[in-house]
């Protein structure tokens, strides 16, 4: 088989970068491990930043996403007994996020790369790449039990952190950096009405928890634990006394309980490769770069990479131009590490760390006394969460 743009993966990432190539009249071919149901089922982030939501409407991908996202205009900040409104609207000039989540993307790009007859391949698993620097390329994977190849003319790692994509990239000319955290997050999906209007992140003397949502019937809720926790650890009863005791922390306010309906641990990790260009091969979202959950990126990142390749690629089919292919590793970087900054700086801020000998945490009360009165410093919070210019 060959195609104009082999795609590995069918995250966010390879599914819109396909999708935007069909607009543009460049043929791709998307191959997934798993299978649909899979992707379309698996939970993971909820928020969109202005800038993906728009880009999202621009490609046609908007319908649902008006219709049941959740315009949020803000995000409560909980320190014990204080609390803080980030006030999205009158900081950011009007900005603000829509919480919807990942899986629903998902299940519009399959519905419009399906739609439009394109060709997405499911369990089909991507074994080896060759030729990464030839003018066509080669993907092994296999798919119905049997061996099959792909030639390509660009071929495109979107296959996550855990992919073949990255590790093709000979490891020596590799730029790789690292921080990892000392807790991960246990998630829960919940079937009860959200307690609150917006998200709350809350840094309690018991660690961090966040409250969030997915639609006006399904609460997500979030916990700090320890990293080499599993899942067994975690009673539905520990779970909840958890939350409460470290959410209810303000006068009149209460988390409603309902049935817990998907639960998971989650490790914690900020990563980068800036090599993400290599030959005719380009990595794009998590295969390139994580992010910790606490400042909502990965999703966001994962679209702005597509953002800048859909555009490279697209000039080199239209007028053979390479300035953009060439320039896409810096271009994405520069939205990439600003994201990493934030989700460090979300992170530091809002978790417990067992070796603190009380430094960070007085570190972490003077920046939530600097968001409280500094209009200056809530408007950089806001800012980013909303997500910077592009
Ligand atoms: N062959 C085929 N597919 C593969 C292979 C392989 N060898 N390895 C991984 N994949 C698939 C995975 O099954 C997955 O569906 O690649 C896809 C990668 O998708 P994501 O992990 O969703 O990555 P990305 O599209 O970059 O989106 C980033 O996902 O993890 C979240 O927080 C992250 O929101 C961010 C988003
Ligand atoms: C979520 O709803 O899953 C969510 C929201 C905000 C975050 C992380 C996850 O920072």
């Amino acid at each position: 088989m060959h195609t104009q743009v082999g795609i590995i993966g069918a995250g966010p990432a390879g599914l819109l970068l396909s999708h935007l190539l069909h607009r543009a009249g460049i043929e791709s071919v998307v191959l997934e491990r798993r299978s649909r149901h899979y992707v379309e089922n698996r939970i993971r982030a909820g928020v969109l930043e202005q800038g993906s939501v728009d880009l999202l409407l621009e490609a046609g991908l908007g319908q649902r996403l008006l219709r049941q996202g959740m315009q949020h205009h803000g995000v409560e900040l909980r320190f014990g007994a204080r609390s803080h409104r980030i006030d999205f609207d009158s900081l950011t000039q009007g900005k603000g996020i829509v919480v919807y989540g990942q899986q629903e993307v998902i299940k519009d790009l399959i519905a419009a790369r399906q739609h439009a007859d394109g060709q997405l391949l499911f369990e089909a698993e991507v074994v080896s790449l060759d030729e990464l620097h030839s003018k066509q390329p080669r993907i092994h994977y296999k798919h119905n039990g049997r061996e099959e190849q792909l030639s390509c003319e660009f071929l495109i790692g979107c296959d996550g952190y855990h992919g073949v994509s990255r590790p093709a990239i000979p490891e020596s000319e590799r730029k790789e950096f690292e921080r990892r955290y000392p807790f991960a997050w246990l998630g829960v999906l919940v079937e009860a009405a959200p307690s609150a209007e917006e998200l709350i992140y809350a840094n309690s003397a018991d660690g961090f928890a966040l409250h969030s949502m997915r639609s006006p019937s399904l609460s997500r809720n979030y916990l700090q634990c320890p990293p080499g926790d599993r899942i067994e650890d975690w009673s539905e009863e520990r779970i909840w006394d958890a939350l409460h005791t470290r959410l209810e922390t303000v006068p009149d306010w209460n988390l409603r309980e309902g049935p817990i309906v998907e639960r998971g641990i989650t490790p914690m990790r900020s990563y980068v490769c800036e090599t993400m260009r290599h030959g005719r091969l380009l990595l794009a979202g998590d295969a390139a770069h994580i992010v910790p959950p606490t400042g909502a990126k990965g999703m966001n990142l994962a679209i702005s990479d597509i953002r800048y390749l859909s555009a490279a690629l697209t000039a080199w089919y239209r007028d053979g131009s390479e300035e953009l292919l060439d320039s896409y590793p810096s271009d994405c970087l520069r939205r990439v590490w600003r994201g990493e900054h934030f989700s460090w700086y979300m992170t530091s801020l809002l978790h417990r760390f067992d070796d603190d000998s009380g430094f960070q945490q007085r570190l972490q009360q003077a920046e939530f006394d600097y968001l409280c009165y500094s209009s200056a410093q809530a408007t950089a919070l806001a800012e980013n969460y909303v997500g910077i210019a592009y």
